[in-house]
Order: C-alpha cells, then structure tokens, then sequence
C-alpha cells in the first residue's frame, strides 16, 4: 500500500510518502537557495513520493519571520523553480508548494513577536492577539480581505509557472486561514465572520480563486487543522462539515493536522496522535485524507494506509533525519521506489 501509487487528477505519486511542508527560516527576501536545493533535492533521490515545500509568504507580511520563503516576485519564483526542475529532471517525486499567511502569528522569531522596526504589523480576522502580551493586529477590511485572496491567486500563478505539480493551502497552526476559521479569533459581525459559512467564506474565495488556474494536471491539498482544543473553539465536527465544503470545490485532498491556533492550549502528543482526525474526514466527509503527526516507521505508515485511515502518509521530523526513507524501506520490501542510477551498486 505505501507503494501503491496515487493518482490525483491526472498526476500520480510514484508511493504514498509525502515529505510534510516545513519552514526552514533560511531565506533571504524570501528567496530560496543553496541550502533550500540540497534540503529538497536530497529527499528526492530518496524516493519521496510527494515534496512539500514549506510554507511560503504570498505576501512579505505573510510571512512568520523575516527569514521565511516567499512566492510574491519574479525572483523568488526563479529559485524556486530550480528546485523544481531538479526534482523533475532527477527523480520521480512530485513537487507541490504550500501557500501561507501568517496573520497574527507573523512578525515573529524564535517564537516571539520582534518589533515593530524589524517586524510589521500584523493583521487578523480579529483585533485579537495571538498571546496577550502581543501588539494588537490590524483588523482587515472587506477591501483587503479582497486583495489578499487575489494575493493567494497570483501566488499560485507563480508557482505553477515555475513548474510546481501541486498547491497546499495553509489553512491550519493558527495561521490567517485558521483565524477566521476559528470563533475564537474570529469575532466578525460581518460575512466573513459568525456562522460556519461565514467563517469558512475567505478560505472558500480562495479555494475558486486557486482553483480557476488549476487543470486537470494539479490537484489542490487544504492543510487544516482538525481541532484546536479548546471549548467554544474550531474543532473536529467543524472540520468535516468544512472538508464536505472544500469537496464541493474540488479540493482533491484534505490533509489533517491539529492546534496552533490557541496560546496555551493543552494538547496530548502521542505516536499518530493526528490519525483519528484524518480518518474521521476520510470516512465523513467522503474525501482523501493525508496523516502527519508522530509518524516515525514504515509499519506504522503501512498500518494507517491498510486501515484505510488516509491516503498519503505526511513526514517532518523523521524525513530530517532520514531523508531516504522511503527507499531505504522499499529495499527490505522489495518494493519499487526510485533510487539515483549513480547509486545502483548502494541497492541492498
Ligand atoms: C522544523 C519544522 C517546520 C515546520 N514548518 C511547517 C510548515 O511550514 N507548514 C506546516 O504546515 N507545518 C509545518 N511544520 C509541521 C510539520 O509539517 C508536521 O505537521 C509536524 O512536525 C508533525 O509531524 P512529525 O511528527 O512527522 O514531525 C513544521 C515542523 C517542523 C519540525
């Protein structure tokens, strides 16, 4: 199963290990280099089926600090297309990018807010801060609400031009699309807060915006999170009834993630802790689902796969430390997974 591949629209993942999009806080201007093309272009050669890149700034204020990728000029697009074009030239992995906005959590390092001159002013759904102790964020206009989907739109444009095979929206950790998901940190009176709907409604504009560029040869992933464990706050109902939504729109693949949105929040981390998220949207919502979250071993992938929990097994932590492991798991199965011709006599 983990090497059964995948077909999404027309596109097809060679096996169902996806390196999870994971900010490495290494740009410049929001540009990608040497390290971004090793960091990538390594996971590769290691059979992944799917590279996410990281999340990336549509916007500069999008970003969660200073050092983080961006996708809002021509330049940054060339860089990332290098990338692109490696992968694509030198392996079988597909390569998507996930689109972000920071919101509130922006203007940050280290997990703390900087200040105002090494920073910006961050915006949100709310005039809430994400902890007390932060500036207040600026509370958007409908106008600028307006302009940040069509900053979402042309986002994707670049990236698709750069060669991307697939779009991830961010909507989960607490970041803009999550703010006005949330009624805790959306407490909007006008129609893009309150009801469901209404909550939904900036992630849904962005969704047709994205998904009028896309054809049959990109599919479009939303990255939320299933709950943000707190009373009163988003949580796993709200997520299947939104991924019905998203299915609607033609998102091909929901993939499930949890929290990040409420400071202080108790959350109990344990191997696949995540999982149950994932296969509840699966199974309700009647879309594909991806798990992240303590996933360390190919049995265990295996075994969410089997039990039919999801479809595409998300890595962070564990494809850093080992980045062929996806076809280093392939040889003891016999499996078939991409490996470099230049390494042929590495096989085991
Ligand atoms: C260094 C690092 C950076 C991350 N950056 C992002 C990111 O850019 N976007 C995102 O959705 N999640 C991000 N995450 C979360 C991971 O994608 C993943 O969901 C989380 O680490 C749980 O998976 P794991 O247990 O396999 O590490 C990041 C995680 C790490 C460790």
């Amino acid at each position: 199963m983990l090497y059964t591949p995948l077909k999404l629209r027309n596109i097809e993942l060679k096996n169902r290990w996806v390196m999870s999009p994971m900010c490495m806080y290494s740009c410049k201007d929001g540009v990608a280099n040497d390290f971004h093309f090793v960091h990538y272009g390594s996971r590769a050669q290691g059979g992944t089926g799917l590279i996410m890149v990281e999340a990336t700034g549509v916007v500069p204020d999008g970003r969660i600090t200073n050092k983080c990728m961006g996708i809002w000029n021509e330049e940054q697009a060339a860089a990332l297309k290098k990338i692109v074009d490696f992968v694509h030239g030198n392996s079988e992995s597909k390569i998507g990018i996930q689109l972000a906005h920071a919101g509130r959590k922006g203007s940050t390092w280290n997990g703390k807010q900087i200040s105002l001159e090494e920073g910006w002013k961050t915006v949100a759904p709310s005039p809430i801060p994400y902890e007390e102790s932060e500036r207040i964020p600026h509370e958007l206009t409908v106008e600028e609400i307006r302009d940040l989907v069509k900053s979402f739109k042309v986002a994707a444009k670049r990236a698709i031009d750069a060669g991307f095979d697939l779009i991830e929206l961010h909507a989960a950790h607490g970041y803009l699309i999550h703010q006005f998901l949330s009624p805790l940190s959306n407490v909007r009176t006008d129609e893009y807060g309150g009801s469901l709907e209404n909550r939904s409604r900036f992630l849904m504009e962005i969704v047709e915006a994205v998904n009028e560029l896309l054809d049959e040869n990109h599919p479009l992933f939303v990255r939320i999170s299933g709950t943000e464990y707190a009373e009163n706050g988003w949580d796993l109902d709200e997520s299947v009834e939104l991924s019905r939504m998203l299915k609607q729109k033609n998102v091909d693949l929901i993939d499930v993630s949890s929290g990040g949105n409420i400071h202080g929040a108790r959350i109990s981390v344990f191997d696949g802790y995540q999982v149950p998220f994932a296969s509840k949207i699966k199974k309700e919502a009647e879309i594909k689902t991806g798990a992240v979250g303590m996933i360390t071993s190919a049995e265990q992938a295996e075994e969410i796969l089997q039990n039919g929990d999801a479809d595409l097994i998300f890595i962070a932590r564990e494809i850093l430390r080992n980045p062929y492991i996806a076809v280093r798991n392939a040889f003891k199965t016999e499996e078939k997974c991409f490996f470099p011709a230049q390494y042929d006599r590495a096989k085991i």
